[in-house]
């Protein structure tokens, strides 16, 4: 297919099956990361430029201002180019350095927090103020505000209905990942109308204050809500019924494992989604066709989540948690962890690619 425009490449992700060998259960990974702007977050940034602009509050020519950890802000800078206006990118020390970099080159204006935050604050608050007060004093500005902004859930029908025309069988879960909650709500909503016997379940990072746990510093990065900030409005609690925490180390060690024994990279929220949903599994909470995204991609984290210096630095390494991830994949447990040679575990069992894809049962 021959598209027109950047934005053209927004949605229609692949899908990759992982049957779980000795379970009636197979995960189902959406390559989000396949958005032009490298996650999930693109379908919403787009949706709200256009929410914004429909509705007049947005002119031609104008300039949209947001505060993001990178993915929004990369999915904003794109669609600003779409329709001929100016961003900017209100950004902290946490944000991925490499996300925004990526704006930058996407001509994005990038605008830091002021003040002394350490590497594991978040300054999510502050960021959002500033972003506030930038779009208040600018002629023409619009502050999107996606953690309040329904066109940020409402931009998720669309994975919603392509999960639901590819995967024959119907979706028995969806575990997913928090951070404004539009991603969670907008699939969840979804699915549950099409099959209200669909369970949602929502990952949160160990820190984040979403389900009441007490707030600490994390180092997921786009996910979670950190201690001082409010959760946002966009969160839809009532469409989820289970909501959980993952440590670093188990989301980290979880998207390093799948790397070397898949080749999929996957960034750390994913990798925190795909633990829970193997822990549910083995606990017997669900099983059948489970929906997985991966929200963006590992490449994004290439100094932090793949390099072992700055895991081993922050005690993030946990040998225990490969033991742990092959057993659940059913594959023999080595004693050299990682193992030097990756192994594709789909692979080993015969199955093709064009096999698996589309033929989950
Ligand atoms: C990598 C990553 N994971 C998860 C999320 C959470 O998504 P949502 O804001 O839809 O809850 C984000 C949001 O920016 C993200 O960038």
């Amino acid at each position: 297919m021959i598209l027109n425009k950047v934005t053209d490449l927004i949605g229609n992700t692949p899908m990759l099956a992982f049957p779980i060998p000795g379970k009636n259960a197979t995960l189902l990974i959406k390559i989000e990361k396949n958005n032009p702007g490298g996650s999930i977050k693109d379908r919403m940034a787009r949706n709200m430029i256009v929410a914004a602009l429909k509705s007049g509050r947005l002119k031609p020519g104008g300039i949209v201002v947001e505060s993001s950890s990178g993915n929004t802000g990369i999915g904003l800078a794109i669609a600003a180019i779409e329709f001929g206006l100016h961003f900017i990118a209100v950004v902290d020390h946490h944000a991925a350095q490499d996300k925004i970099a990526v704006m930058r080159a996407l001509g994005a204006e990038i605008r830091y927090v002021e003040g002394d935050y350490r590497e594991d604050e978040v300054a999510v608050v502050e960021r959002q103020r500033l972003a506030a007060e930038i779009a208040s004093q600018l002629p023409g500005a619009v502050f999107m505000n996606q953690s309040d902004n329904v066109a940020n859930a409402g931009a998720y029908f669309d994975f919603v209905r392509e999960v639901i025309s590819e995967i024959d069988g119907g979706i028995d879960a969806y575990v997913g990942c928090v951070g404004t909650g539009g991603s969670m709500t907008g699939i969840a909503q979804g699915l549950k109308l099409h099959n209200p016997r669909t369970k949602t379940i929502a990952v949160e990072p160990a820190g984040s204050i979403i389900f009441g746990q007490p707030g600490h510093p994390y180092y997921q990065s786009g996910t979670g809500t950190p201690k001082g900030d409010t959760v946002g409005l966009v969160l839809d609690y009532s469409c989820i019924d289970i909501g959980v925490q993952v440590t670093d180390s188990q989301a980290f060690e979880t998207a390093r494992y799948i790397a070397q024994r898949t080749g999929l990279l996957v960034g750390g929220s994913t990798g925190g989604v795909i633990y829970k949903a193997l822990e549910f599994l083995h606990a017997g909470l669900i099983d059948g066709n489970i929906v997985i995204a991966v929200a963006d991609g590992g490449e994004k984290y290439l100094h932090t989540v793949f390099n072992e210096s700055w895991l081993k630095e922050r005690n993030l390494l946990d040998p225990e948690i490969w033991e742990k991830l092959d057993e659940w994949f059913g594959q023999e447990s080595s004693n050299e962890v990682p193992r030097a040679v990756p192994r594709l575990f789909l692979a080993e069992r015969g199955v093709s690619g064009h096999e698996r894809v589309g033929s989950a049962s």
